[in-house]
């Protein structure tokens, strides 16, 4: 049974649903956190998230809530969590000297064939990774929030990370129900948030620059962009809007170019535009102290679209 066990080290909002969706792939989980309250309490919220689910219809996998649930365990001891696992995901917090000295302290329990799986938002595999004995069994794996309802995740090797590697934590992510997307280089922000940023960037200069509220900034994704980049990309947008992709670059890329031309150089979001930014969206999703609500209210509509984009996906496979 040894080579079904997955070592999850970090008990927050991401080691727990890592838990789950290994768990799901009928893996065994032990989680391991310094804080044993955090522990006690991921147990709990495990038992509650795996309910909803079930309720929901959205349980993945094909062992029963209960079975998934029996398949995590917790421990106070690193050693316990990561022995006899063969895939380890570390996911403390996001600093570079807390990730090295967890790291450093795994390099010494485990054997050749371990792979080391961060879930660095931003942190880059080689900075984590360059100290450890098993540098080449390193690799990132940095999944969307929430990652049971947004299934993308970015898989970045250091150039040092052996190939099956990464062909074996594909093969995992996989298993439990995740999108895995290879980045094939090292670049800050990988490039989920490289697109994220990118966005920010232009809708904080138009907000800034008076060209539109933050609110209608806002309506232009959710009732516009959004709709689409829910089940396609930019490129395939692209591709549809023409006739093809040649047919679209013949059409647009100069206005593209002399568009992109005008964007201006990054800055940093701060001052009487961040504040009138909080303003619009103090109006628009509540104030900070009742955001529990508005998190349900996105999570809500996060699951309705997960489910929808499921039964589509089926009748596609129906259909061929
Ligand atoms: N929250 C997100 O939206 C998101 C999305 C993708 C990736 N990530 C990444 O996942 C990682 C974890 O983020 P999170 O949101 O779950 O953080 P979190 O603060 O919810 O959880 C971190 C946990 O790590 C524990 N911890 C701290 N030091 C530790 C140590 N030395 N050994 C073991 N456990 C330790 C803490 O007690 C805590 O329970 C970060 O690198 C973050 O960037 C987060
Ligand atoms: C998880 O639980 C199920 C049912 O209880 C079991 O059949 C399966 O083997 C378990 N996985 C592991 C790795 O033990």
């Amino acid at each position: 049974m040894s080579a079904k066990k997955i070592g999850v080290i970090g008990s927050g909002l991401i080691g727990r649903s890592f838990a789950m969706l290994f768990a799901s792939a009928g893996y065994k989980v032990v989680i391991f956190d310094i804080e044993p309250a955090q522990t006690r309490a991921a147990k709990e919220d495990i038992r509650e998230q795996l309910a909803s689910l079930e309720k929901n219809g959205l349980l993945k996998g094909s062992l029963s809530r209960q079975q998934q649930f029996d398949n995590i365990s917790t421990t106070e001891n690193l050693e316990e969590c990561v022995k006899n696992a063969f895939f380890i995901q570390e996911c403390v917090p996001e600093r570079l000297d807390i990730k090295r000295k967890v790291w450093a302290q795994v390099d010494k329990l485990v054997g050749d064939d371990v792979i080391l799986s961060s879930s660095t938002s931003a942190l880059l595999p080689s900075a984590i990774s360059e100290g450890l004995t098993h540098k080449n069994r390193f690799i990132i794996s940095h999944p969307t929030n929430p990652p049971f309802y947004c299934p993308a995740i970015e898989v970045v090797p250091a150039g040092w990370t052996d190939p099956d590697v990464i062909e074996k934590t594909f093969t995992v992510l996989k298993e439990s129900g995740l999108v895995p997307v290879l980045i094939k280089k090292e670049v800050p922000g990988f490039v989920l948030n490289r697109i994220q940023y990118a966005i920010i960037g232009e809708c904080y200069r138009l907000i800034k620059d008076g060209v539109v509220s933050p609110e209608d900034c806002d309506t232009i994704m959710s009732q516009g962009l959004g709709l689409r980049y829910a089940f396609m990309g930019p490129w395939e947008t692209g591709y549809l809007n023409a006739e093809g992709m040649l047919s679209y670059g013949e059409r647009y890329a100069d206005m593209i170019l002399d568009i992109q031309k005008s964007f201006g150089p990054p800055e940093r979001i701060e001052g009487p535009t961040l504040q009138a930014i909080h303003a619009s969206m103090e109006r628009l999703a509540g104030p900070v102290q009742d955001i529990q609500k508005r998190r349900q209210w996105r999570d809500k509509r996060l699951i309705a679209l997960a489910k929808l984009k499921r039964d589509l996906d089926a009748e596609d496979q129906a259909g061929k």
